[in-house]
């Protein structure tokens, strides 16, 4: 993608680009809402990218190109402060104030980008997209920071400029992901604490429901919200406990009393997923890879029932999994809230597999879902070019 990114790029702005960067997107394998309660997530960077290529230039107004559809943005460096509605560059703007923020000069640039990342699908498109504004950028402006600071950085761009109050699950994965490996990550600690192999011929088919509410930023914010009350309510019962991460299972019911009918459940949910991901690379070290997919099953039931952060499509495509043999697992991934689902399966049944939920996917909704067979990637990278 970069070759051609490249050439697009000089051919549009008469000059090669001085770096090039990508960053994946990512797929949340279990841990859904677990981040933002300083939890634990296991999650990979997957084999599709957004790719960005820039050259520093005079003055201070910086233009983007997007070269999948030829749109173009321009915004000048003097007047970024404010995020415009349904801006796509509102994303590299963001990473910008972010940086910014963090005492950097940021001059002007052109740029150009290509992405084969979904978007709005609950991949992390717009991780991925600051993650490698903000790679190409360091190479044109000698930024120096950590790998932990650039997903900061990134998060920044959500909930400062955006106001999206999401965790760091999306940008940590972009930059820490490992080739063929899952990441299990520390929300706390803010750190990778180990990989795990996913068994040998095995493999993660994505399926898109192709729809998403309408409401999901509002939505995720007031998930945000009750579990911020759960902990609430819950850490002045149990003093040593700082988030829901803290707590564990029995803690929790012993405490239902005290809670609201939804805010116990959407503390289950973040409690069960926690407990899950551990169970999880258990099950993956001893080569349980039917145990593992289970829990798959089980946190997509706990996401439709605790959280309620799915909807009828997604619980539909694992109903499916249920029934079309070839799944050992699946799930919605992601925030929620539609979006796609993620399956288990064995990788010489994959393509299969998919097909058939596809097609009877279509049957009862009329929606023509997208799948992908994911390879599991390698995290963000840049490069200066000569
Ligand atoms: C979105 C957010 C992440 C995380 C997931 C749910 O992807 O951006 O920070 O909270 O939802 O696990």
């Amino acid at each position: 993608m970069n070759e051609q990114l490249i050439k697009e790029f000089t051919a549009r702005f008469g000059a090669a680009p001085e770096a090039v960067s990508q960053a994946p997107g990512r797929l949340e394998i279990l841990g859904n809402h677990t981040d933002y309660n300083q939890g634990f997530v296991l999650s990979c960077a997957v084999g599709l990218n957004t790719a960005f290529a820039a050259r520093r230039i005079q003055g201070s107004v910086c233009t983007i190109r997007d070269f999948r559809d030829g749109s173009e943005k321009k915004f000048d460096l003097n007047n970024i402060d404010e995020a415009v509605r349904g801006d796509w560059s509102n994303y590299v703007k963001g990473m910008i104030t972010a940086l910014r923020r963090r005492g950097f000069t940021i001059g002007a640039f052109e740029a150009g980008m290509r992405s084969t990342v979904p978007l709005s699908a609950g991949m992390s498109s717009s991780a991925a997209f600051e993650t490698a504004a903000g790679f190409a950028l360091r190479e044109l402006f000698d930024i120096r920071l950590t790998p932990e600071e650039w997903a900061l950085a990134g998060q920044e761009v959500e909930n400062i400029y955006l106001g999206l109050k999401t965790g760091l699950l999306d940008q940590f994965s972009s930059i820490f992901g490992k080739k063929d490996a899952i990441i299990l990550s520390d929300f706390r600690k803010i750190a990778v604490l180990r990989t795990v192999q996913l068994p040998a011929g095995y493999a993660v088919a994505v399926i898109n429901s192709m729809k998403k509410h309408n409401l999901v930023d509002s939505e995720y914010n007031t998930r945000r919200a009750d579990c911020e009350n759960a902990a609430e309510i819950l850490c002045g019962i149990y003093s040593d406990a700082k988030t829901l991460r803290d707590i564990s299972l029995d803690q929790l019911v012993n405490a239902k009393p005290a809670l609201g009918e939804r805010e116990y459940r959407r503390a289950l949910h973040v409690v069960g997923e926690c407990t899950r991901v551990h169970l999880a690379v258990e099950r993956l070290e001893k080569g349980d890879v039917e145990g593992f997919g289970q829990l798959w099953f089980d946190s997509h039931e706990s996401s439709r029932v605790n959280f309620e952060n799915s909807t009828p499509e997604l619980d539909y495509l694992i109903e499916l999994a249920k029934s079309i043999p070839g799944a050992l697992g699946a799930r919605l991934s992601g925030g929620g809230f539609g979006g796609i689902t993620i399956h288990l399966v064995r990788k010489d049944q994959a393509e299969e597999y998919a097909r058939k939920v596809c097609a009877a996917y279509k049957l009862r909704t009329g929606i023509d879902a997208e799948y992908y067979i994911c390879e599991l990637g390698d995290g963000a990278c840049s490069e200066k070019l000569n």
